[in-house]
Parts: C-alpha cells; structure tokens; sequence
C-alpha cells in the first residue's frame, strides 16, 4: 500500500511538471523565467533555440522516464521500455546539451549557471554511459546509471518544489535560485547513491571491482 503510494507520488509530480513547458508553448506573452532575461537575449536565435529544445525535451524525458523503473513493465514489455528508453535518452541527450548551452546565461549570474552547468554534464554523462552499458548487455550498470540519471532529471520537480519555499524563506528570489541550482540536484543524487545504487551494489559487488 505504502509502495503504491510512493509510487503515485512520483508519478503525479514527474507528470505534472513534465507537462508543466506545455504553458511556454500555449502563450505568446513573455512569462515565467522570460520575465527576468533581456530584450538582446530573448532575441538571440541561438539561445532560443537552445531554451525550447532544453524545455520541450525535457519535459518528454520527465514524462517517461518515471515508467522505466516498473519491473512489471520491463519484465512483461521489455519492447515497451527498450522503445521508451530510447525516447527518453534522445531527449536527455538533446535537453542537456541545451541546458549546458543556456546555463551560461542563467538568472541570478555565476553560482547558478555553475549549479545547473554541473547537473546539464551529469545527466548527459549518466544518460550516456546507461545507454553505452546496455549496449554492452551490463544491465546492473545500466540500471545504476539510470538511476543517477534519473534523479538527476528529477531535479526540474524538486526545483520547483524547493523554489517558492526559499523564496518566502528570504524575501528574494535571487537569493532563493542561487540556492536551488545546486539544492534541487544535489540530494537528489545523494538519496540516489545511498537508498537505491548502493543496497544493489551490495546485492551484486562493487562496479569497480568488477569490470
Ligand atoms: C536535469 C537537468 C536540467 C538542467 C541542467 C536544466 C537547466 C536549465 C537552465 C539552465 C534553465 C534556464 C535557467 C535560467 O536562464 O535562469 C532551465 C530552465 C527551464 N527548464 Fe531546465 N534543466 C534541467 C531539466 C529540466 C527538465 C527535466 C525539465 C522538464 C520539465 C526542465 C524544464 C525547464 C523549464 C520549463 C525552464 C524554464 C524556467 C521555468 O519556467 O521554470 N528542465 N533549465
């Protein structure tokens, strides 16, 4: 019951917000973080490009990546997840280069571009070392690869649950995102690392050790 619950959780937010880029595509107005960049920058092509394709492709990678961790659908639907899988890592692959791109000029200056250049490279690297370990039919690898990727992606939920919280917390909203560029990734990945990689590390020996 608790599982299901958990679970329901989990798919609520990574659907809702996955969804949540809809809203740039839905408005011509200047709204959310658009609000906050210069006239030069909104005109940039390039920047543009790279911040619909980071958004609209990362809301894909949010949307379905939450199905892939149902054993039941990698047990009973193995063509399911393997044409799924391949969805998700084309839009990560895609949203994070992107996202490493617009970083540079991310709201708030230095320490959140820092914040979000990090997380942009590690859901790439994640991303990309799962995709190249089940090439090579290492699913323990693959799995644990995943699952950093996957909380690394979940860092667009965990920002936008951390955000207006930091922002009543001190009055300002600078302050707030200068705080949650590395807040909304780095427990991520710790809770990552130590509730789901490492009891199946334990379970199948150390991936150093072993390869
Ligand atoms: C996990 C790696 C991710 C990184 C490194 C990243 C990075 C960024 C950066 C740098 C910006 C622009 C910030 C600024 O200019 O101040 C941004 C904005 C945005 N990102 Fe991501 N992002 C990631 C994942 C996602 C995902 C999975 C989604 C899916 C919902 C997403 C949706 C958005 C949206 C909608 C914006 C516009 C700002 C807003 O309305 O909140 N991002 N992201």
């Amino acid at each position: 019951m608790l599982k299901r619950i958990r679970w329901s959780f989990f798919a609520v937010l990574a659907v809702g917000i996955g969804l949540y880029p809809v809203v740039y595509f839905l408005t011509n107005q200047k709204m959310g973080l658009l609000t906050s960049k210069s006239d030069d920058l909104l005109s940039a092509p390039l920047w543009n490009l790279g911040f619909y394709t980071h958004i609209l492709l990362g809301g894909l990678a949010l949307l379905v990546g939450w199905t892939q961790f149902s054993t039941k659908l990698r047990t009973r639907y193995l063509s399911v997840h393997r044409r799924i899988g391949k969805i998700y890592v084309i839009a990560v692959l895609l949203s994070a280069l992107a996202a490493v791109y617009i970083g540079f000029f991310a709201t708030g200056g230095f320490i959140p571009a820092s914040g979000f250049i990090c997380l942009g490279c590690i859901w790439f690297y994640t991303t990309l070392q799962a995709y190249r370990y089940i090439r090579q039919k290492d699913q323990r690898r693959h799995q644990i690869m995943m699952i950093y990727s996957y909380a690394a992606c979940f860092g667009a939920v965990t920002l936008r649950l951390w955000l207006p919280v930091l922002t009543i917390v001190f009055n300002d909203f600078i302050t707030g995102y200068r705080i949650v560029a590395w807040l909304c990734w780095v427990p991520n990945l710790a809770v990552a690392h130590f509730v789901w990689a490492k009891p199946l590390l334990r379970k199948t020996g150390n991936l150093l050790t072993t390869h």
